[in-house]
């Protein structure tokens, strides 16, 4: 099919930085060919570590700091430091598919907790989420800001979490990889901001999202300081290390990128102006407000089959939807719409939905 508007992606449409891509064809240049240290190379750890301590007010050293290929290498490694057989995993949901997988591949067994949405806002119920955090739990995967609803868990829910998870004993794998990609600051609330030293949190992060740097695949893990050997020694026998001119692209990003975050940041909230308003004239929709990430995540009354309706919608308008469906069960009924995009794309994606999205409703729906 020719001329798709493909928001179905989780990725913006604006490409990398060119101080990431000189810094990477520099290194090239200068011949950085060759394998690195299984955590990364030690400036951009150290460089992790000092970005990690200017957000969070906490004291990092290189030893916290794992670099992988990947916001979902990350995950993928976390699992298997973490995970033996049987070993109970809670998630919360509607989430990014790959995070329970990766757990699951690992041998977990997960438990989900999902999400509500009411009066227009997403919302965690705390009392479900901590009955299910038992003593038999090995750990909690909690993605916020989240991927596709757009919740943030708030900083008093992260401290009845942590709290909670401390007395059992229980691992937190905080997906961070939207933590700058934040409505409403310039960082979201995390538990980095009020974890101690000692506790069972691992973070994961990427060069993905707030770098626009999907296609680079270069992220970190930031864990307790005894996991250092575990991850150097899951990685040697993963892919032994990210590439090194790809972590000095990365490295060039954290130490001079932060104006490239506010960009993307600006970017985005007039993204989501717009979209908010647009969306809002479509019938039978509930229209959830996102916080965080770059999504919106609505509901379409009386949709029990997402996938036919993004087929239908993509058929009839030439705009990709995500189907909810593909972020579990509990995202059945809704369609997921990735903003991060200009807003002449965007107005275009929507001209395009006024004249098809009622249409299909009233066929696949309606006239069911
Ligand atoms: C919630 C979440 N975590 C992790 C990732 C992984 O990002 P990457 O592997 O590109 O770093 C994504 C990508 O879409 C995501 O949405």
């Amino acid at each position: 099919m020719q001329d798709i508007l493909p928001l179905w992606f989780g990725e913006g449409q604006w490409p990398t930085s060119q101080i990431a891509i000189e810094a990477a064809q520099n290194a090239l240049l200068a011949g950085d060919h060759f394998y690195q240290p299984n955590n990364g190379k030690p400036r951009l750890r150290s460089a992790l570590a000092h970005y990690m301590n200017g957000l969070y007010g906490t004291s990092k050293t290189r030893q916290n700091i794992t670099v992988t290929a990947s916001g979902m290498q990350g995950l993928a490694l976390t699992a298997l430091a973490l995970i033996d057989s049987g070993d109970r995993v809670v998630c919360i949901d509607p989430v990014w598919p790959n995070l329970g997988e990766s757990f699951k591949i690992a041998g977990g067994e997960i438990y989900p907790t999902t999400l509500v949405a009411r009066d227009g806002r997403w919302h965690l119920d705390m009392e479900q989420l901590l009955a299910k955090l038992t003593d038999k739990t090995k750990a909690l995967l909690i993605n916020s800001p989240n991927n596709p609803t757009g919740w943030v868990c708030s900083a008093e829910e992260q401290k009845i979490i942590l709290d909670h998870c401390r007395k059992q004993g229980i691992w937190i794998v905080a997906d961070d990889v939207y933590a700058r990609l934040y409505q409403h600051g310039s960082l979201a609330p995390g538990f980095q901001h009020l974890a101690n030293a000692d506790d069972l949190l691992i973070s994961i992060n990427s060069f993905s999202k707030a770098w626009s740097m999907t296609g680079w695949r270069l992220g970190w893990i930031t864990a307790p300081a005894n996991l250092e050997k575990t991850f150097a020694h899951l990685t040697e026998f993963n892919i032994a290390c990210p590439a090194g001119f790809i972590q000095e692209a990365g490295l060039a990003m954290i130490e001079q990128g932060e104006a490239e975050i506010s960009l993307l940041q600006h970017r985005l909230r007039r993204a989501l102006t717009l979209t908010r308003t647009r969306l809002k004239h479509f019938e039978d929709i509930s229209f959830i407000e996102p916080d965080g990430a770059f999504y919106c995540f609505f509901s379409i009354r009386g949709l029990t089959d997402s996938l036919a309706f993004a087929h239908a919608l993509l058929d009839q308008t030439k705009v990709g939807l995500a189907p909810g469906l593909a972020f579990g069960p509990a995202g059945e009924g809704y369609l997921r719409l990735c903003y991060a995009q200009d807003e002449q794309v965007l107005n275009k994606a929507f001209d395009r939905l006024d004249k098809g999205f009622n249409a299909v409703r009233r066929t696949l729906i309606e006239n069911k």
